[in-house]
């Protein structure tokens, strides 16, 4: 009974009572603060403390949280970015944002991207332990949505090119867009293992901010939180994570960090498709081992389909990827090939999973213009071949969204 003298109002006393009723069930709540000022940390920690029922939780967690709190900083553009790919991805329950600026822009974007409470700087000591209340009365109420540990077991398709240029950066980038479009899909991460010459950005007419130097520099304290704020949304809906620019001796990726990578990732998203080139060293291999399915791109001409046959011998040496898992796309594929699909079909002891028309001229023009081909504005074969691949792959149908086809549902966004 004492503790209902916190709050004078009878609004407030009602919340102290919904509080006690939660106390018994004993949920306890995650929250996580995002700042870099030490005297905000501390005044949250003891509000939180204060408000009681909830624990901190820092990094080291690979989990997600009930409520995180964010520091809107200098760069408010990046940070605001940051709290619309946290709450997408289902990393946080709900998102308190603070900032000691409080121009209107922020403020709206702030609840665009779903923030629940937004407090000034410096903080208003009963405004936010009066918010934290009807945050653990929702939270509790909403016990659907426990955020905890997100228990996705994604897919991993690493898509592998037979030889430079047959289209395997347009493969990894057409599927990565065309698989966010099916029905049910929620999350799809698009990586880039093209060390240097990594065309992702390029393909999808985007400049991102960090890549996977980011990542590897800051390896020890990746988390899903951590992840999700260096990977670039595109408006497609697809995460990505480019390749660097320029190389580092000293934040080499590692088969280690592939590793916790990609565990993590997988835990996050339906999808991660991966553009490995034509790579084949000790990170790759441990892409290899560890995707659901290696897609191999071929042409219909002689020396790729050596190639590809190099590579099942190569996989077989190996022991991985298990041939169940490695299937065979042609692209560029018309009826006049030199080799026709019968005779390559029976060579490699395998029926081809998808084949990919010829279309230069719509390929070529996606690119120059940066979307992927779903986004252009005319429908095309190609994109179609697209969908129906992704459709394949995941056993999905094409998402409808108001009654529009997904089509121009992109089209709109572009
Ligand atoms: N299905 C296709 N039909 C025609 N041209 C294609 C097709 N797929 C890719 N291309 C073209 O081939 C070139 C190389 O494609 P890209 O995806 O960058 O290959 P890679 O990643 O294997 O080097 C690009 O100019 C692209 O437009
Ligand atoms: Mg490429």
């Amino acid at each position: 009974m004492k503790s209902e003298k916190i709050i004078k109002t009878p609004a407030g006393q009602q919340k102290v009572n919904e509080e006690k009723d939660m106390t018994m069930s004993e949920r306890i709540f995650s929250v996580r603060i995002e700042t870099r000022s030490q005297k905000l940390r501390k005044d949250l920690e003891e509000l939180i403390a204060f408000v009681g029922g909830m624990q901190i939780k820092d990094m080291s967690d690979p989990g997600g949280y009930d409520l995180f709190i964010v520091d809107i900083g200098e760069e408010h553009g990046k940070d605001l970015q940051f709290v619309g790919n946290i709450l997408s991805a289902g990393v946080a329950g709900e998102v308190f944002l603070t900032s000691p600026k409080t121009n209107p822009e922020i403020l709206i974007e702030a609840l665009r991207i779903g923030a629940k409470e937004f407090f000034p700087q410096p903080l208003n000591g009963e405004e936010v332990k009066d918010a934290l209340i009807k945050f653990k009365v929702r939270a509790q109420k909403d016990r659907t949505k426990v955020i905890a540990v997100p228990a996705k077991r994604g897919k991993i398709i690493d898509v592998l090119g037979s030889k430079g240029g047959v289209g395997t950066t347009t493969v990894a980038v057409n599927l990565a867009t065309s698989l966010a479009g099916m029905e049910g899909v929620q999350s799809v991460a698009l990586m880039d293992m093209n060390l240097l010459f990594g065309d992702i950005p390029l393909f999808l007419g985007i400049e991102p901010v960090f890549d996977w130097m980011e990542v590897t520099r800051n390896i020890s304290r990746l988390d899903a939180t951590y992840l999700m704020s260096t990977l670039y949304k595109h408006h497609s809906g697809i995460y990505v994570l480019p390749s660097p620019s320029k190389l580092m001796d000293e934040y080499k990726i590692t088969p280690q960090v592939i590793e916790s990578l990609l565990k993590l990732m997988h835990t996050l998203f339906d999808y991660v498709v991966i553009d490995s080139g034509q790579s084949f060293d000790d990170v790759s291999k441990v892409i290899m081992r560890m995707s659901d399915k290696v897609l191999v791109v071929t042409l219909l001409s002689l020396p790729c389909l050596i190639n590809v046959k190099r590579l099942q011998n190569t996989f077989r040496g190996l022991g991985y990827p298990n041939d169940a898992n490695v299937e065979i796309i042609v692209n560029r594929f018309h009826k006049n090939s030199t080799v026709s699909m019968a005779e390559a079909e029976k060579n490699l002891d395998k029926k081809f999973l998808w084949t990919i028309p010829n279309d230069y001229q719509t390929t070529m023009s996606a690119i120059n213009q940066g979307k992927p081909l779903i986004a252009l504005k005319t429908e095309s074969q190609i994109s179609k071949n697209f969908l129906d691949f992704a459709s394949a792959l995941s056993g999905k149908t094409q998402a409808k969204r108001n009654g529009f086809s997904w089509f121009k549902y992109l089209k709109d966004k572009s």
